[in-house]
């Protein structure tokens, strides 16, 4: 995973790229590190913990041209020396990387045969060596054949910036598999993992094409594919869905995208209609369709599939991107894959989808983040419009991801949509109002070991959903379960005092459920219900507003990711950077 920057411009490189890593930091923060060049001169300061403990340390780095990194751990623990960026032997080069190189050990064991000296237990650092051999002794117009080379000899995915006083104001950049983008202003030139981190500079943006490297200065950039076809470089208006405010402010992100939804809901189900329909013809022409994602948005695979049978009486396969190979057999030129992803730079969803694409599959791409790599893989693409996202938990883009699933499925059937944004936010105003006796209720749930979450039909994935919030933002043992799924097993581990939240909205699966519900009191379940009809049964209640259909699963869930919030919050654990974890994960 790990998020880069650089920079190379008229403005002193540290406290851009200090600001850049802070929007990056959702991408990785267990260390971080910044090189800056003044002249003849490049210094490195890097440590392992978050972007915040740099902030003392990089003041001295002067110069204009730069590069930095977050990172979260693949190769090698959590050590400074581990942090980027990594350097040459005779420290001339420096470079940040994100992705992971496959054929990091043969090369390793080559580079020290010639002598090499590593001081990290990284792949990364393979590449400041790599670069070492291939830069030595070139003149400035063979820098491009340089950097080609040095690619060609890595394998596995990889983004990665260097500079160094021998390249003068040049940053050397190269992408296969992981993002790359550049910020583009007149003067400067920005690359990042994401746009999120030079939009406060400028909103012109040049992707980088996969397999392909590119040579910056502060007013120039020039890019080529691996081949060594020059590439036309075309900077292009960051789209309007990734302005929104990101700053921060007071509260956590995860809570501000929380409390967004309404708003969220609203901007998805505002979409293009033809657009819809004319992916509403691809699905139904479709032999098989199938819908991808990795963590919520695999959730939002599963809610789609309720979503398509009930609606369109189209059966739709969930697919988990990381298990992909099961289904890869059976895909041909008459499936369709539909690509769930927030960010669109999931690394098991995009290898999923090249290997559908591969086997002649059409692609529809629900994504959040515009001109990400799964957007500009697909065949056509739905942006789900939720804004920013920062907090690592996906909240607002899940029912997002629902809207436009729901909305998508009404075409398949070629009937009015019956989902009204403007109610469904309303629905979730209502559930937002109990955020106050949300927060005392999870008094009860915080000193808990495990917690069951249970529902049928669609609240199954829900669920699974709000089981995932509670284990990633308060770290609690969560299990969702399919009610009737408890008596061959789970039952078991029901005891005096467990908690249990029951999903059980007042549709077809709401007696059966109450049942389950009974059957796990009996053996001493603390239940907390969540629905619109009250029952003696709930030890608590929590008030769902009465809602119709595919409207549920955005309502219900938002109760969820509260009491995850507020367990959390309680718990004191980090909400918006849970440990170990990293919003976007490029490495498979
Ligand atoms: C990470 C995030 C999750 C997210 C998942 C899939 O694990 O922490 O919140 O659901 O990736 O991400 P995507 O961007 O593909 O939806």
């Amino acid at each position: 995973m790990c998020g880069i920057i650089g920079y190379t411009g008229p403005l002193p490189a540290n406290g851009i790229l200090l600001d850049g890593l802070k929007r990056l930091e959702y991408r990785g923060y267990d260390s971080a590190g910044m090189a800056v060049m003044d002249g003849s001169r490049m210094k490195v300061v890097k440590r392992a913990g978050r972007v915040g403990l740099l902030e003392d340390l990089v003041g001295g780095l002067m110069g204009h041209v730069g590069i930095a990194h977050t990172r979260w751990a693949t190769h090698g623990g959590v050590t400074d020396a581990n942090a980027h960026p990594h350097t040459s032997c005779d420290g001339m080069i420096a470079i940040v990387h994100n992705g992971i190189l496959e054929n990091s050990e043969e090369l390793r064991e080559e580079l020290i045969g010639r002598g090499h000296r590593f001081t990290s237990e990284t792949d990364s650092e393979i590449i400041a060596h790599v670069l070492e051999e291939e830069l030595k002794g070139v003149e400035k117009e063979e820098l491009v054949a340089a950097l080609l080379r040095t690619v060609r000899r890595l394998e596995g995915s990889f983004a990665f910036l260097a500079i160094s006083p021998l390249l003068g104001d040049v940053i050397l950049a190269a992408r296969k598999d992981s993002p790359m983008v550049v910020g583009v202003l007149p003067d400067a030139k920005i690359p990042a993992s994401d746009v999120l981190s030079f939009l406060k500079w400028t909103d012109d943006a040049y992707f980088m094409e996969n397999e392909s490297v590119a040579l910056m200065t502060p007013v120039d950039i020039e890019a080529w594919l691996f081949d060594g076809t020059p590439l036309d470089v075309r900077p292009v208006k960051v789209a309007v869905e990734v302005k929104g405010e990101y700053g921060g402010g007071d509260v956590h992100h995860t809570l501000k995208e929380i409390r967004e939804q309404p708003m969220a809901v609203r901007r998805a189900l505002e979409q293009d209609g033809e657009l819809l329909s004319e992916l509403a013809g691809l699905m139904r022409e479709a032999d098989r369709v199938y819908a991808v994602g990795a963590g919520t948005s695999y959730h939002a695979a599963l809610v789609a599939r309720y979503m398509f049978a009930g609606i369109a009486g189209l059966e739709v396969q969930p697919v988990l991107a990381s298990e992909h190979r099961l289904f890869s057999g059976w895909i041909g030129d008459g499936s369709l894959v539909m690509a769930i992803s927030q960010s669109g730079e999931t690394a098991d969803v995009l290898e999923a989808v090249r290997v559908a694409k591969a086997r002649g599959a059409k692609i529809v791409a629900i994504v959040n983040m515009p001109r990400s790599s799964l957007e500009r893989m697909s065949h056509a693409s739905v942006n789900i419009r939720a804004g920013p996202e920062v907090g690592v938990a996906a909240t607002k883009s899940f029912t997002a991801q629902l809207a436009v699933l729901a909305a998508l499925a009404y075409h398949v059937a070629g009937r009015p949509i019956d989902l009204d944004g403007e109610r469904v936010g309303s629905l979730i105003e209502d559930v937002l109002a109990q955020e106050g006796s949300i927060e005392r209720m999870v008094e009860g749930i915080k000193d808990g070991r495990d917690v069951y979450l249970v529902g049928r039909g669609m609240h199954y994935p829900i669920a699974l959903e709000g089981a995932l919030k509670m284990k990633e933002l308060a770290y609690i043992h969560a299990e969702g379960m399919a009610a009737g799924e408890l008596k061959h097993g789970t039952l078991a581990l029901i005891e005096g005092g467990t908690p249990v939240i029951l999903l059980n909205p007042s549709d077809d699966t709401y007696k059966e459920t109450l049942s389950n519900g009974e059957e796990m009191k009996a053996r001493g379940a603390f239940i907390m219900g969540i629905s619109d009809r009250s029952s003696d049964l709930y030890d608590v209640h929590i008030e769902l507003p009465r809602t119709r259909g595919y409207e549920t699963p955005m309502v219900e869930v938002v109760p969820l990711q509260l009491m995850a919030y507020y367990t959390a919050l309680l718990r004191g654990a980090e909400i918006d950077k849970p440990r170990n974890l990293a919003k976007s994960v490029t490495v498979k």
